[in-house]
This record gives structure tokens, sequence and C-alpha cells, in this order.
């Protein structure tokens, strides 16, 4: 049988998620908005490129969470973007009631999907969902790491003047203004960055990753990116569809790895049919840890916002 796919949110990152989706043909995708009409026409016209495309899945637009039925995954995308001047976290409030409210109808349409989150702020609104269907922590997981990494890898290929393909990344950490990227971990074709580039100039393209998505909201001025967080995402669904045991950073919920527990939080895992297939944890050094672990501090503070 054909896997599905739903995608919740009909804005810029969902319809990105399942135009990149589509273009891979690995599932059956119906996009769900409560926007009137909204999401079936873009279902429709994303439809009708799949002959120029080259891609045969079938793919609907939908106002009814009930076509959720006999999904495999659901994206999560619904929620409001941030604005210049916002942090991810000022969203707290305003998305915690939209993703409750999908939340539970994930649970009631589709009782065996796994979720991938993508609203923000991220590692909160996960371990909500994760809270609220009360579904089991492996088939609950953030989308983030993914993103944040390739940002890092664009910027370090940028810098050097060489492939972005060659270029492996890693960033931990919560996401947002606390996330830790590991140049140790970072390399060009089997090189660390750390042989490759200055102190100074790993420095500044760990800001510029730390700030990555802050200073596209800049430029935007009308909310945030989609692009890059859509391909992420496509990256994630695909792991978990095709099974493919990827080696990924995603936010996970930790019980005591990293010496944190009950939280959500990027850490590399494996990701593959069955969600979150295992943690991996890194020894890591002191300072890396200790950014490690302030993120997380911070993340739990903030879940004392929704009561948790
Ligand atoms: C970003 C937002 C979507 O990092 O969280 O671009």
């Amino acid at each position: 049988m054909r896997k599905k796919v739903g995608i919740i949110g009909g804005g810029h990152v969902g319809e990105c998620t399942a135009m990149y989706l589509a273009e891979k043909n690995i599932a059956d995708i119906v996009l769900v908005d409560i926007i009137e009409d909204m999401p079936k026409g873009k279902g429709l016209d994303l439809l009708q490129a799949g002959p120029l495309r080259g891609y045969d899945c079938m793919v609907v637009g939908s106002n009814d969470f009930a076509d959720l039925k006999g999904c495999d995954i659901v994206v999560q995308t619904a929620g409001l973007p941030r604005k210049p001047g916002m942090t991810r976290e000022d969203l707290i409030t305003k998305n915690a009631d939209i993703i409750k409210n999908c939340a539970e109808k994930i649970k009631q349409y589709a009782p065996n999907a796994m979720i991938l989150m993508v609203a923000n702020p991220l590692d909160i609104m996960t371990y909500h969902a994760y809270k609220v269907t009360g579904f089991k922590a492996n088939k609950v997981f953030g989308q983030a790491g993914i993103l944040d990494s390739t940002r890092f890898r664009a910027f370090v290929a940028m810098e050097l003047g060489i492939s972005m393909n060659d270029v492996q990344a890693l960033v931990l950490g919560g996401h947002g203004d606390t996330m830790v990227p590991l140049p140790r971990y970072t390399t060009v074709s089997g090189i660390p960055i750390t042989e490759l580039i200055s102190k100074d100039r790993i420095q500044a393209i760990s800001n510029r990753t730390r700030d990555g998505g802050g200073e596209i909201v800049k430029l935007l001025k009308t909310g945030s990116a989609y692009y890059a967080p859509a391909a992420a995402t496509v990256e994630m669904v695909d792991a978990v569809i095709s099974d493919r045991k990827r080696v990924v950073p995603i936010s996970a919920r930790l019980t005591g790895q990293y010496g944190i527990n009950d939280l959500y939080i990027g850490v590399p895992a494996v990701l593959g049919s069955d969600g979150v297939e295992k943690i991996i944890e890194l020894d890591l050094g002191k300072e890396e840890l200790d950014s490690l672990r302030k993120s997380a501090d911070t993340y739990k503070d903030m879940l004392k916002v929704l009561g948790y």
C-alpha cells in the first residue's frame, strides 16, 4: 500500500513541503488547512504539475482534518511565524492553542501516525504535541537540527568557495538563540573545518548560523523562511517513509542523555520507519556540553509557561 503523508498548514512552509515531497514521489499527500478552499486549490495545482515534473503520487488539499485518516506521518506546520524583532519564543502562547487543537485532531483521525513538528518555538511545541497526544516519544519529533545544520553547511561552503555537497555539519541544542553549532564535528570531505578556517571566522559563521532564521525574517519583513525549512522537513519525512536510518540532528525527547531528562531538544539520532530509533550520545567537550545544557535549561523554563 502507498504511504500517506499529511501536512497541516497550507502556508509557505506547508506548500513548499508538499511540493518538494511530491517531487520525491514516495507518498500520497494531503494538505490540510482551515482557510476555506485554499488547500484544495494548492493541492489541485500541485497535482497538475505532476505530469510535467514526473511524479504520480496523489496530492489533495482539504479543509477537513478527517482526511488525515490513514496517514503514516503528519507534518505540523500550522502556527504563526515570527515578525522582525520577535524571537521564536515570543510565539509560545500564540501557537500553543493551535498546536493543541491540531494534535488532538491527529490523535482522533490518525492515531497511528507519527508527528513531525515544524511550528515554533519548535522544541516546546514538539513537547506540547507529545503531551497532548500521549503518543510514544519515538513517534513525535521536531525538525530544526537539519535546518540549522544545512545553514551551517551553506555558510561554510560560501566561506571556502567550495561545493555545499562536500560539507557536513552538526548543530545541536534548541532551535533558537541557544543552539549549539559544533565546528569540531563539521567537515569538508572528512577534513574538520578547524583545519581550514580561522577561529574568528568559524565563530562568525557559527553566529550567522545561530541567527540564520532571524536574518531571513528581517529581509522578508512579513514572515519567516520556508524553502530551507521545507527542504529539511522533507529530508526527515523521507527518512521515515523510506526507512533510511538517517543519522541526523532532530528534536527528540531525552531521558537522561547528556544529563538532560524529559525534554525535547536537538541531538543526533537515527531516523527510520520506527521514528526516532536511537539517540546518539556524543562524548562532548566541557564547553560543548555546558552550551547544550544551558540551552536545555532555557527550554525547561519555557515549558513552565505552558504549565509543564
Ligand atoms: C527558521 C524558522 C522557520 O529558522 O524557525 O527559519
